[in-house]
């Protein structure tokens, strides 16, 4: 089987980190999440993988997966010109499944468990599709499924106002080529995007048939700020300690925590896990790192608090205050300013979000 990873779409709801990078690059405890997505997929024994490419700077997804060879997977790139719907996107690739079953996995979800079991499951069945359902509380943000009392799958709408139940469909797909006759079906939805939920809809109207299987633990899309912290609290929780920096003598590390290398923890500095600190990192005196909190490469926390947070690669921090429930995107500096005037400055991307 191959996969095709989803890397393209508009990113909107999280300006501004979408400004300078494409939404699936965005660190989950240090890692874009759609290596999480590629790993995944890798795991279960699919190393052919297509990625799509959409227009938010494609060249950092190449960059940073290149051919696929260190993440032993081959990887293929498809352009979408347009973020037409995910159906448009999963319509370019045709050719390149030529003819074989293959899993669709969007760039942005998170599933705990892995698709493993799934992937399995499908080769051993004779479904046309197969789609993995989540419970969720906020229905009404996703795809819904519709099952009669006895579980047979009736219906998929796409975000109903009045949800036919609480089970989502995460962003994760398994398909035999007949899906490529139903996209090609389809017209534009409300919200117009070629929508994949209609395209099973109609295999399940043309009488295919469409299995399905509830994922137990947790699935995460992460499609909001909100989405990212919390995804990044689940993947910490499961952390695996690991010290490859320095950790000076006087300094107190407690819980779950991992140093990358390179880095240093200066001390009378308190790191609370779960936490992560990246590589080339220091962490000096009397600073805290509490729970929950990311710190990615080559940043200098000079002084101040931090909590619940992701702090992305080469950021600088010297504040007099706590930092918490905050996205701090690549090269950002924050610093207390002690000199007069004694005021707030600022130099801010577009629709940053600042709350004092
Ligand atoms: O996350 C699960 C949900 O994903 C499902 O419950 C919905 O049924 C499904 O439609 C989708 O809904 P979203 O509104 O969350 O989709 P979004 O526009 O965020 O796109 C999902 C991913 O696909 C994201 O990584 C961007 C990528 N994408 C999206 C579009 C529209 C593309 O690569 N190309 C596109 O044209």
């Amino acid at each position: 089987m191959k996969g095709i990873i989803l890397h393209g779409g508009f990113g909107t709801k999280l300006r501004p980190l979408t400004h300078t990078g494409p939404k699936q690059l965005i660190p989950i405890a240090n890692k874009p999440v759609s290596q999480y997505v590629l790993e995944d997929l890798r795991n279960s024994g699919i190393t052919e993988i297509a990625i799509i490419l959409g227009n938010i700077y494609p060249e950092k997804v190449k960059e940073y997966y290149g051919n696929g060879e260190i993440f032993n997977v081959k990887i293929h790139y498809i352009h979408q010109n347009e973020p037409k719907g995910i159906a448009h996107a999963v319509g370019l690739c045709e050719d390149y499944v030529n003819n074989q079953p293959f899993i669709v996995y969007l760039g942005d979800n998170l599933l705990k468990g892995g698709i493993k079991p799934f992937v399995e499951s499908f080769q051993n069945s004779n479904h046309d599709a197969m789609v993995l359902l989540c419970e969720v509380k906020n229905p009404e943000r996703f795809g819904v499924a519709k099952l009669d009392k006895n579980g047979k799958l009736l219906q998929l709408i796409e975000k109903p106002k009045q949800p036919p139940s609480n089970y989502a469909l995460t962003g994760i797909y398994f398909f035999k080529p007949v899906i490529f006759q139903m996209i090609k079906q389809l017209k534009p939805s409300w919200r117009g995007e070629l929508e994949i939920t209609e395209a099973i809809q109609k295999l399940l109207e043309q009488g295919y048939n469409v299995g399905y299987k509830i994922v137990q633990g947790w699935w995460k899309d992460t499609g909001t700020p909100e989405d990212i912290l919390e995804a990044n609290r689940l993947v910490l929780d499961e952390l695996k300690p690991e010290i490859n920096g320095k950790i000076e003598n006087a300094a107190i590390i407690q819980g779950r925590v991992s140093i990358g290398k390179n880095s240093l923890i200066k001390e009378k500095s308190l790191i609370r896990g779960p936490a992560i600190i990246g590589e080339n990192t220091t962490i000096e005196s009397n600073v805290y790192i509490g729970p929950y909190t990311s710190i990615g490469n080559n940043c200098a926390i000079k002084r101040g608090e931090i909590e619940n947070s992701i702090i992305m690669d080469n950021c600088i921090i010297n504040i007099n205050d706590r930092i918490t429930d905050s996205l701090i995107a690549p090269y950002s500096k924050i610093i207390s300013n002690n000199s007069l005037p004694h005021a707030k400055k600022f130099i801010i991307g577009e629709r940053t979000h600042i709350e004092l």
